[in-house]
């Protein structure tokens, strides 16, 4: 059994933070959101990993997660010069996948459920192909299936205008071989794309054996920046155990869950957990608040910080209003000089949004 992750795709729907890095490396409880989907197969005991990548942000990819060492896994790096659908992304990878049965995962995506669980199953009855399944409130915005009360599959599509139930396809999928002979039929969508429930659909039309099974647990599709902030506080309230390697002055507060990493200094702050601070962060005369995630190299002074992210190398200075549901991105600086301002000065990049609610 071997695997591909796909990390590719442009992260419109995150800018501006997926202008200077890929979508799949935004970190999650200061992880990238890459490294659980490569921790989640690993654990099921696939070591052997292609990571598919964009020319756009493939080095970046490369540079961050390695030859897999760190994981125990053994990653092979394929390039798909164009966007050009799941179902290209799993032919260019043929020559890595040989003839083995393979899970494909969606890099973007954060599960909650084991995946030995499902390719137990996959395995045990012999199947084609294997999806899986939540039921969302818009299905609209995903592929979604129809299945009957067995739990084979009658009809997939792609993005539906009327759909027929509302289970979504989770981007997780476990396929036989002979996935490869259904791709090589199929034709590109009208959005030009070869599509994967296409290739599926091929398979169901020809009586192979393909199923679906419901994930129990939560999915985060971590597309937008609203998915981001939920995702890292589900992973902070789920995952987070308390560990202090910085130094914390005894002028200060450290409450519940709370890591702090190495080289970072807390200065007369008080810190309520769940909350992860990276490494040679400095905080001083700060309130974190829960499910906060500060990565490496950032600076807090007299700030108030709550269910926020902030990215490596930001700075926020002087406000004290309670910062909340925002998202930082890497070297962003935040200042409010110590008298009144009376000037607002700004240097925002394309896409931002700034609310002084
Ligand atoms: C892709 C798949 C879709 C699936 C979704 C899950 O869509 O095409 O079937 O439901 O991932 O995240 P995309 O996110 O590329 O629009």
């Amino acid at each position: 059994m071997k695997a591909i992750i796909l990390s590719g795709g442009k992260g419109t729907r995150l800018r501006p933070l997926t202008y200077t890095g890929a979508k799949q490396l935004v970190p999650v409880a200061n992880k990238p959101i890459l490294w659980y989907g490569i921790e989640s197969i690993v654990a099921a005991g696939i070591t052997e990993i292609g990571i598919i990548i964009s020319p756009e942000t493939g080095d970046e990819v490369k540079a961050k997660t390695g030859n897999g060492d760190r994981f125990g896994a053994n990653i092979t790096y394929i390039r798909q010069d164009q966007p050009a659908g799941l179902a290209h992304a799993v032919k260019i990878a043929q020559p890595f996948l040989g003839d083995s049965p393979f899970v494909m995962y969606l890099g973007d995506n954060l599960i909650q459920s084991d995946l030995s669980l499902f390719l137990d199953h996959f395995k045990a009855q012999k199947l084609d192909a294997l999806t899986i399944l939540k039921s969302v409130a818009n299905p609209s915005a995903f592929g979604v299936a129809k299945v009957d009360e067995d739990g084979r599959v009658l009809q997939l599509v792609e993005k539906p205008k009327v759909p027929p139930s509302n289970l979504a396809l989770v981007g997780i999928y476990f396929f036989d071989r002979i996935i490869h002979d259904a791709i090589a039929q199929i034709q590109p969508s009208a959005r030009g794309e070869l599509e994967i429930t296409d290739a599926i659909q091929f398979l169901i039309d020809a009586s192979k054996k393909v199923e679906a099974r419901q994930l129990e647990g939560w999915w985060l599709d971590t597309g937008k920046k609203d998915d981001l902030l939920e995702a890292n506080r589900i992973i902070l309230d789920t995952c987070l155990t308390s560990s202090v390697e910085g130094d914390v002055d005894e002028k200060s507060q450290v409450i519940g869950r709370v890591q702090i990493g190495r080289g970072s200094k807390i200065v007369n702050c008080t810190i309520r957990g769940p909350v992860t601070i990276g490494s040679n962060c400095h905080l001083e005369n700060c309130f974190i608040g829960p499910y906060s995630s500060i990565a490496d190299s950032a600076t807090l002074i007299d700030a108030d910080l709550e269910h926020s992210v902030l990215l490596q190398g930001a700075q926020v200075v002087g406000i004290h209003q309670r910062i909340v549901d925002s998202v930082i991105g890497q070297r962003a600086h935040l200042k409010v000089a110590p008298q009144r301002p009376k000037a607002l000065r700004f240097l925002i990049g394309d896409d931002c949004q700034i609310e002084l609610a």
